[in-house]
């Protein structure tokens, strides 16, 4: 029986019964049709099976399995092949374990630092979170197993998670917060969404309409199911009504008599309960299909996979010839992270590790160790400290692992500051102070204030790097292997500097996305303020250049495709990976935009002295801006800049292209429009011409005596000019003005 057929034949109270899960991680069978009950398990950097009791906190125990770098970490490679490797080998392991979905990946954009759960989240911009996501659900989904992108949508902090409201504009979302989930589900194909907790602009995404139905179905044309996040329904009928499918978790609890009771009521259309359950249908029946019953997992395989995408997501911050270390220098290994990395953070992604390798055990005996200081602690202890400048002062380099204590970065809580514990920060001044090669490895899943940073000459950020962290950052730091990590986020000097500051986490329980649209780089760059690194940022051991930025045209309209190429090339000692950033740079905009977007990235592999070429291509949307009064993207015509480099500030070259638009602003003109507004249109700018000639015109008022400088004072006068007072200048008789008006709005 196909899901239609089965639909059919479903009572009332099996299909709202079949809106809501079993228990804390499968759906419900309906045997007597047939249909199976199927598991969906938490990732989205590892399998987190439960066996036992199950939880949405990483509370109780999971499968012992391996466990990857995470999205923060991951983002950094730029690579969708890193993310195609991870999602296969997911999707294999979900097979051999039948499990029908993973939870994951995790696409909320990093409005700031603070956010708890940012080590889960891709990127502050949405062009790289939303390709990242769409590699990873493609070869999640390529092996049968279904992705679930979360958590829709701007759920941005942990902070009042399950019952705060995201206040924000409809350009705001539109072009930074919704596009990354856009594209997992266009381009991805993702099967499945989860909805967030909070509400957006007051109306909570169980119950939201605009998002679940108009927005993500409607304008995206997605055809999956959403699952609420683990609690996240407020009333289920409505939430029936507005696009969600699944309740979970389901037991007890389950809602199906509400669901019935409310059809039953006439406040909820069946054909709304239908569409849902018709939806949840293709999906088990899809995924009965799709098992692989013979799928197998190994996991020594696995792990060397996680250690190999560590290596390929690493950010080399800063190297002023001191990396790579000799085989055989004597090298001290300072801090508790030696020893015991952080490797991923807590909560629902919490994966059971039997056994996280460590920088120490992967470097062999041949280094000195000294603890410096006590993980679970921020005070200093003098005699940690002590040995570990003994041990700095007599090696030929120093690395001290560094970085945020498991305690800060935890789903369900958001980071108060941005800093590093005080014992680190003042252990890595010392050793500094002693040992001029002193390295500092870092682990943490989101930026931190780095006061000592001028101190030292190498910083190696490994962001939480999965479990084999350790193994992964000596590879790097013999330069056993190359970094090639970038920034999929800015690094400012301080937290006050984040364009959220102000606000966030908000006030009883509201935030205001008061930044707008000017989030990460895009307020950093259109401030030009000093950043510790900016977005997109990572060095190598090589070195590159760019050349030969070709166009295979120079004016577009926005209808048309534009292809970029440019020619990449290694004038290095060492093979390397670079990263080319395609941004576009809109020189002139009526509305404010940010300074540049990135468009476009790409990774390559580069011996040294080899050239590649690399291909973009950009359509409409790598020149909009989204436009609420077309309530859709929209291209002003005009000059663009395309600039590629290997960060957001370090640009090598740079093309115009002229772009034209071909949809037209709605005109809504009153008498109080003034006749700037009437200008931005192409026919209203035309009446306004006729009028200016005209020999009673004001703009031939004599202005002789204002001075120079006058003719410009006149004309941003009328400008300014309401067109209803030309009326009462005399301008314009009554009669005028209202032909005027009825040209205008022909
Ligand atoms: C988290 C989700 C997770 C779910 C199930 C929730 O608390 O927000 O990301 O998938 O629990 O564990």
């Amino acid at each position: 029986m196909n899901a239609e057929d089965i639909l059919s034949k479903m009572t009332l109270e099996e299909k709202a019964a079949f809106c809501s899960g079993l228990d804390f991680w499968h759906t419900k069978a309906v045997e007597r049709l047939g249909v199976p009950s199927v598991m969906m398990c938490d990732g989205p950097h590892g399998l987190r099976k439960q066996d036992q009791r199950g939880d949405h906190l990483g509370v109780n125990d999971s499968i012992q399995t391996v466990c990857y770098p995470t999205a923060a970490a991951l983002a950094s490679s730029f690579d969708r092949d890193v993310m195609r490797r991870l999602g296969e080998a997911l999707g294999q392991e979900c097979q051999a374990e039948d499990v029908a979905m993973l939870l994951g990946p995790g696409l909320n954009i990093k409005r700031s630092p603070l956010c708890g759960r940012n080590f889960e989240y891709f990127s502050e911009d949405p062009t790289l979170a939303g390709e990242m996501a769409a590699a990873y659900v493609q070869a999640l989904q390529s092996k049968g197993v279904a992705a679930c992108c979360k958590h829709f949508a701007c759920n941005n902090q942990e902070t009042r998670r399950m019952s705060g409201s995201s206040e924000l504009d409809e350009r705001t979302l539109r072009e930074i917060y919704l596009p990354a989930f856009e594209t997992a589900v266009k381009k991805g194909g993702a099967q499945a969404v989860m909805c967030a907790y909070n509400a957006v602009n007051g109306v909570y995404c169980a119950e939201n309409r605009m998002l679940l139905t108009d927005i993500l179905r409607g304008d995206w044309g997605f055809n999956g199911f959403v699952v609420t996040d683990w609690g996240a329904v407020k009333d289920p009928a409505k939430g029936v009504a507005a696009g969600l499918d699944l309740e979970m978790p389901g037991g007890a609890h389950a809602t199906g008599e509400e669901i019935a009771a409310a059809v039953r009521a006439g406040t909820l259309a069946e054909e709304d309960l239908d569409r849902a359950v018709l939806r949840l249908l293709r999906f088990v029946l899809g995924s009965v299909e799709n098992r692989d019953p013979g799928a197998q997992i190994d996991r020594d395989a696995c792990r060397l996979l996680s250690r190999q995408l560590a290596e390929e997501c690493a950010v080399l911050l800063k190297n002023e010839g001191v990396l790579p270390l000799q085989e055989g220098q004597d090298v001290a290994f300072i801090g508790e992270f030696a020893d015991r990395p952080r490797y991923q953070g807590a909560g629902s992604s919490h994966i059971n590790v039997p056994h996280a390798v460590s920088a120490l055990e992967a470097v062999g005996g041949d280094v000195v160790y000294a603890r410096g200081f006590d993980a679970h602690s921020e005070t200093t202890d003098e005699a940690l400290l002590a040995k570990a400048v003994e041990a700095a002062r007599g090696a030929e380099a120093a690395v001290v692992f560094a970085g945020l204590p498991d305690a800060f970065e935890t789903e369900g809580a958001d980071r108060e500051h941005m800093r590093l514990p005080a014992n680190q920060n003042a252990l890595i001044e010392a050793v500094a102070a002693v040992n001029p090669h002193t390295v500092v490895v870092l682990h943490g899943g989101a930026p931190m204030e780095l006061p000592w940073l001028d101190k030292v000459p190498a910083v190696l950020c490994m962001y939480l790097a999965g479990e084999q962290a350790g193994a992964a950052a000596v590879d790097l730091l013999f330069g056993r292997c190359e970094p090639c990590g970038h920034l999929p986020e800015t690094w400012p000097l301080r937290l006050q500097d984040n364009p959220s500051y102000l606000n966030f986490p908000g006030e009883d329980g509201v935030v205001t996305y008061a930044e707008g649209v000017f989030v990460g780089y895009r307020y950093y760059d259109k401030k030009e303020m000093a950043v510790a690194f900016p977005f997109g940022h990572g060095l190598s051991y090589t070195g590159f250049s760019y050349s030969e930025l070709r166009v295979d045209r120079d004016r577009l309209t926005d209808r048309d495709t534009l292809t970029v190429s440019v020619d990449v090339s290694n004038i290095g000692p060492r093979p390397g990976k670079a990263c080319v950033q395609l941004y576009v740079r809109d020189v002139e905009s009526s509305v404010r935009r940010p300074v540049r977007e990135l468009r476009d990235f790409a990774r390559l592999t580069l011996m040294p002295g080899e050239t590649k070429t690399v291909a973009f291509t950009l359509g409409k949307r790598a020149f909009a801006y989204y436009e609420p009064k077309l309530r859709d993207f929209f291209v002003e015509s005009g000059e663009f800049v395309l600039e590629l480099g290997e960060s957001s500030r370090d640009l090598r070259v740079r093309k115009s292209v002229y772009v034209e638009g071909t949809a037209a602003l709605p005109l809504h003109i009153t008498d109080v429009s003034p006749i700037a507004d009437l200008m931005r249109h192409p026919m209203g700018a035309v009446i306004v011409q006729q009028f200016m000639d005209r020999p009673d015109s004001p703009l031939n008022d004599s202005a002789e005596n204002l001075g120079e400088g006058s003719d410009r004072m006149m004309e941003n006068m009328i400008r300014e000019l309401p067109l209803g007072a030309l009326l009462s200048f005399d301008y314009v008789t009554r009669e005028e003005l209202r032909r005027l008006l009825d040209a205008v709005r022909e």
